[in-house]
């Protein structure tokens, strides 16, 4: 943790930014023991930038370079001295739509952790939820788990099932899969603030979690 002021999050998000503001909301409430030090996005006028500068957080975007899925290495190095300028003890994904790469992750070993709307190893990638209903799946849910530098593939901190109802929509499974991740996401920064949260290998622990 940094000396001064707490425990410390930096969000980064490209969308409409629901998880962030759960997230802030439990931090305004005190219960994530911590506070959210800055937002960035990839995009410009996103959701997520309104939603922190409603709440009076420092929020920024940053320009991510020519890349479609990734940043690029200028803007990677933009992104990381942000974040340590505002002095984050962990990156929280939030809806943020690039890959991350080895520089970046490096300079946060263990620190990045991120929200996937589904059961991983399950349905990675993009529209999990659709890629539930293509697949005739009848329990699907959300995975927060710590990023490494595969696509969804690190190891896993807790995960909430969702049923998949048999008049499911894609949006209407996904707006459940959301609103269980406003639960589940704030429950886990809450223990890793805490200090409750152990990476050993691929298997996480968290304490009281058994
Ligand atoms: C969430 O469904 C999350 O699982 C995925 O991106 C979405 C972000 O939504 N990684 P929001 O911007 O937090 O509303």
């Amino acid at each position: 943790m940094n000396s001064a002021g707490g425990f410390r999050l930096g969000i980064l998000g490209s969308g409409t930014g629901s998880n962030f503001v759960a997230i802030a909301d439990a931090c305004a409430s005190g219960v994530i023991p911590a506070r959210v030090s800055v937002v960035i996005s990839d995009v410009e006028g996103a959701g997520i930038l309104d939603r922190a500068r409603e709440r009076g957080l420092p929020s920024r975007f940053i320009a991510p370079g020519k890349f479609r899925t990734k940043l690029d290495d200028v803007a990677e190095q933009a992104f990381v001295e942000a974040l340590q300028q505002a002095e984050v003890d962990l990156v929280v994904l939030a809806g943020f739509m690039r890959i991350l790469k080895g520089a970046f992750l490096r300079t946060f070993e263990n620190r990045v952790v991120n929200i996937h709307p589904s059961l991983l190893p399950a349905f990675p990638g993009t529209a999990s939820w659709k890629q539930a209903i293509d697949h005739g799946a009848k329990v699907t849910g959300c995975t927060v788990h710590f990023v490494d530098q595969g696509v969804d593939s690190g190891p896993i901190i807790a995960q909430q099932t969702v049923p998949v109802r048999e008049d499911d929509s894609p949006e209407s499974l996904h707006a459940r899969i959301h609103a269980a991740e406003h639960a589940l996401y704030p429950r886990c920064i809450a223990a890793i603030a805490r200090g409750e949260v152990r990476i050993e290998g691929r298997r996480v622990r968290v304490k009281g979690a058994d």
